[in-house]
């Protein structure tokens, strides 16, 4: 016995709609499958409290499906989950790796469903955007991209060749010369500036505040997006940084936007930078974070902001275990 999951989305709540949606989702199911009608042993549907005006199964046995059980129940309302959404699980006498169907916009976030998504976390310094999409890449099995190491990079190259990080052709010129590569070794992030592994020397205190001003250049964006879509069109990943939810992946399955107060994040750098063996004077640390803030939310060019779709998260006073709890919860209910 093999179980086929699948989903759909209906414009509105209509019989017709129901009857196409439901007719297309099962035959798509089908063909993908390679299935035969006798071999479907039952059809269960299950559709959101927004679906009144017609029975999917009713629907199925219109579209052919007579000789199998049919069964349909109405789901749970859950703040946030997909509208007009019917899902289906098929029972069949078949012993192969099933393919799940998801359509019209309906998303499948499970471990044995394999379907590529893209997460963004998007927020300001030390909102815990790099600790969750770590822990969320891990227990998801997927890939986690930190973009701003990718202006960081840059941002060391200017600072080692003493270029000037605000004068835009002067960063551009250096890095015509300098190859920035993302590599994942054991599933963990390396930035190579010229084949030299950075993913340390990027986290010095000097580069965050460079590392703002490059980003501000329109040149240097497109480089990085240009990356980081790529590696995004590729595989499942969660990606953080400042613009992700906004610019360069406005069509992410899941967005987040995360916060805090900037005591909380300067403390919270702070502590990082301390763990690191930096010294650190922490109104100086409060006040730069407060104006990369300032600069990375005015700059013209992709600011840092929440796009109108994210998920708003203040992580001010939650333990990095509640945020992910939080996160999961959201994902799952949109599934
Ligand atoms: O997340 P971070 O502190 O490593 O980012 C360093 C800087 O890079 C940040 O102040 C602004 C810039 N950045 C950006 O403009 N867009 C991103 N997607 C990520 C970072």
């Amino acid at each position: 016995m093999t179980v086929i999951r699948g989903a759909t989305t209906i414009a509105e709540d209509t019989p017709e709609e129901i009857r196409g949606a439901v007719k297309e989702l099962l035959e798509q199911i089908e063909s993908r499958n390679f299935l035969k009608r006798d071999e479907v042993v039952s059809i269960v549907f299950s559709s959101t409290s927004d679906i009144h005006s017609f029975y999917p199964a009713k629907a199925a046995r219109e579209a052919g499906f007579e000789s199998c059980s049919l069964f349909s129940a109405q789901e749970p309302d859950i703040d946030g989950g997909l509208k007009l959404c019917i899902r289906v699980m098929l029972f069949v006498e078949k012993n192969e790796t099933p393919r799940h169907v998801y359509l019209r916009g309906a998303r499948a976030l499970r471990k044995d469903v394999a379907q590529k998504f893209n997460v963004a976390i998007d927020g300001p310094a030390g909102s815990g955007k790099s600790t969750i999409a770590k822990m969320l890449a891990r227990d998801y099995h997927i890939l986690y991209l930190d973009t701003g190491a990718m202006y960081r990079a840059c941002a060391l190259a200017c600072l080692r060749a003493q270029a000037d990080v605000a004068d835009e052709a002067q960063v551009c010129d250096l890095m015509r010369d300098v190859s920035l590569d993302i590599v994942y070794r054991d599933g963990v992030q390396h930035t190579l500036l010229d084949g030299e592994d950075v993913s340390e020397a990027i986290r010095a205190p000097e580069v965050s505040m460079a590392a703002s001003t490059v980003s501000k250049h329109m040149s240097v964006r497109m480089k990085m997006v240009e990356k980081q879509r790529e590696i995004a069109g590729k595989m499942s990943c969660v990606l953080d940084g400042r613009d992700i939810g906004t610019f360069v992946l406005p069509d992410a399955d899941f967005k987040f936007f995360l916060t805090a107060s900037v005591e909380v994040r300067a403390k919270r750098r702070a502590d990082e930078m301390a763990a690191k063996g930096y010294k650190v004077d922490f109104s100086k640390l409060q006040e730069e974070i407060a104006a990369r803030d300032e600069q990375d939310s005015t700059r013209k060019i992709a600011p840092l902001k929440c796009a109108d779709d994210a998920i708003l998260i203040d992580t001010s006073c939650m333990t990095a275990e509640e945020v992910l709890r939080t996160i999961k919860q959201k994902m799952q209910e949109r599934i």
